[in-house]
């Protein structure tokens, strides 16, 4: 909980560009393989976020040397510790990233169980079973999760996901890269920051295939090469700015984003009758006139993002007429939905599903950010209400969107 917060004048249309950041959910894995390399690693595009500031303490508390400056990060050295500090991971449970490529190079791991968060309960057993079919052994002690690698190296397996779960993919992958033997990964989770991943080993001589497909192949093998990656841009922010377009009928371009990544999120806005024109990877985005309501269900990827689901929410608040939108991911992925009850939309909540009945006009309220992606929502809807609003605690914006402020207000928001 922080008491910094936005004081927002809505109601005016946004206009200019954005350039979209490295993306958070692409970087974290990333920074987690630094411990699989015994040679220098490189990161480049990386984006100054709450999230990979934490990622980097994480792996210094494990004995990586980092340097991190302009949107650079080079790690030195090899994991000396195999106990991760309780205070870091009950910050953030993408800390469970570091588990395969710490048991991968030390054979051993002592990781505080990852609490869940706002959105949901976030289990690790698919993680866990994971790692057990590649050779590790693992039990849990008073919320610690202990594991070890008693062969001293992974041994390739088939794994079998019951459900597509990105965290557990890239738990498969950072273990598999370095085993002895070939792994196949089946109902593998195909999101852009899990081909970012497997592309970056594969620079530094990993063999994986199937990236991006449901069916993943890595043929072990025995180290890495010196490499230095570029992490691909965040479509989720490149997705929030999209609707901040939408919602306050302006006319933002994105700049250094990749449109191939949020294919079905953009057709489901130009349905919106938002305006996207996609160049390379600028897209122009225009919102002109009505907004059309439309019906969403979030899916694994190509699907619809479940992280762009609150900032799609706030969109149809302003519709003509009514949407469904369904959350099929995450348990308890609403609780934006009371915030912006409190700027007069019209959302009614049945199970999984938020039933929203469009208004011509939001109000200014005093709302509280409760999850990251929700923050974003809560900001795009203060753009379009009318009169003043007060988003509170900007703790969770600042995990996940870099400069926000900054790139609000270069748009011609009325913040402070
Ligand atoms: C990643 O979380 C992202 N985080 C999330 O983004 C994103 O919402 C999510 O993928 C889905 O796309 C990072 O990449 C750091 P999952 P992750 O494993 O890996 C269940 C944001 O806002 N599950 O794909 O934790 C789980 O409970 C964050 O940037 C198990 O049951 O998501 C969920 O219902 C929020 N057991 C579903 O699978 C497991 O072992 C999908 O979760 C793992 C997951």
């Amino acid at each position: 909980m922080s008491n910094d917060r936005l004081i927002i004048q809505g109601g005016k249309p946004l206009f200019g560009d954005v350039k979209i950041s490295g993306a958070k959910n692409s970087v974290l894995p990333l920074i987690s393989i630094s411990l699989l390399f015994d040679k220098s690693f490189t990161l480049k595009n990386v984006p100054d976020l709450a999230d990979t500031r934490l990622m980097i303490k994480l792996i210094n508390a494990l004995g990586i040397m980092t340097k991190f400056y302009d949107g650079t990060i080079d790690f030195h050295g090899e994991p000396q510790n195999i106990e991760a500090p309780k205070e870091l991971v009950s910050k953030m449970r993408a800390s469970i990233l570091v588990l395969a490529p710490l048991l991968s190079k030390r054979h051993n791991a002592l990781i505080p169980m990852p609490g869940g968060c706002e959105i949901g309960e976030r289990p690790i057993n698919y993680h866990i079973d994971a790692l057990k079919q590649l050779g590790a052994e693992t039990f849990l002690k008073n919320g610690f999760l202990r594991a070890t690698l008693p062969q001293g190296r992974f041994t390739g397996n088939e794994i079998k996901f019951p459900k597509v779960s990105v965290g557990a993919t890239e738990c498969a992958i950072m273990a598999a890269a370095l085993a002895i033997g070939k792994t196949k990964i089946y109902n593998a989770a195909k999101e852009p920051e899990i081909v970012d991943l497997g592309n970056c080993l594969n620079l530094a001589g990993a063999n994986i295939k199937g990236l991006g497909t449901s069916i993943i192949e890595i043929e072990g093998v025995s180290n890495l090469n010196p490499v230095t990656y570029s992490v691909i841009p965040d479509r989720i922010e490149a997705g929030s700015f999209a609707i901040i377009a939408g919602i306050t009928k302006g006319e933002i371009n994105l700049l250094n984003s990749n449109p191939k990544d949020l294919k079905v999120f953009f057709e489901k806005l130009k349905k919106t009758n938002v305006n996207v024109e996609i160049y390379n990877n600028t897209v122009k985005v225009k919102g002109i006139s009505e907004i059309n309501a439309v019906n969403i269900h979030t899916e694994p990827h190509p699907g619809f993002p479940t992280d762009l689901q609150a900032q799609f929410m706030s969109l149809m608040c302003i519709a003509n007429g009514k949407s469904i939108i369904e959350e099929k991911i995450f348990e308890n992925r609403f609780m934006h939905v009371p915030e912006l009850s409190k700027m007069k939309a019209s959302i009614k909540i049945d199970g999984n599903k938020a039933i929203v009945n469009g208004l011509n006009q939001l109000k200014g309220a005093s709302v509280k950010a409760t999850d990251l992606r929700a923050s974003m929502s809560l900001i795009a809807a203060s753009l379009s209400a009318n009169g003043e609003s007060i988003v509170n605690d900007l703790s969770h914006l600042k995990r996940g969107y870099e400069n926000f402020e900054e790139k609000l207000f270069n748009i011609g928001a009325n913040i402070r």
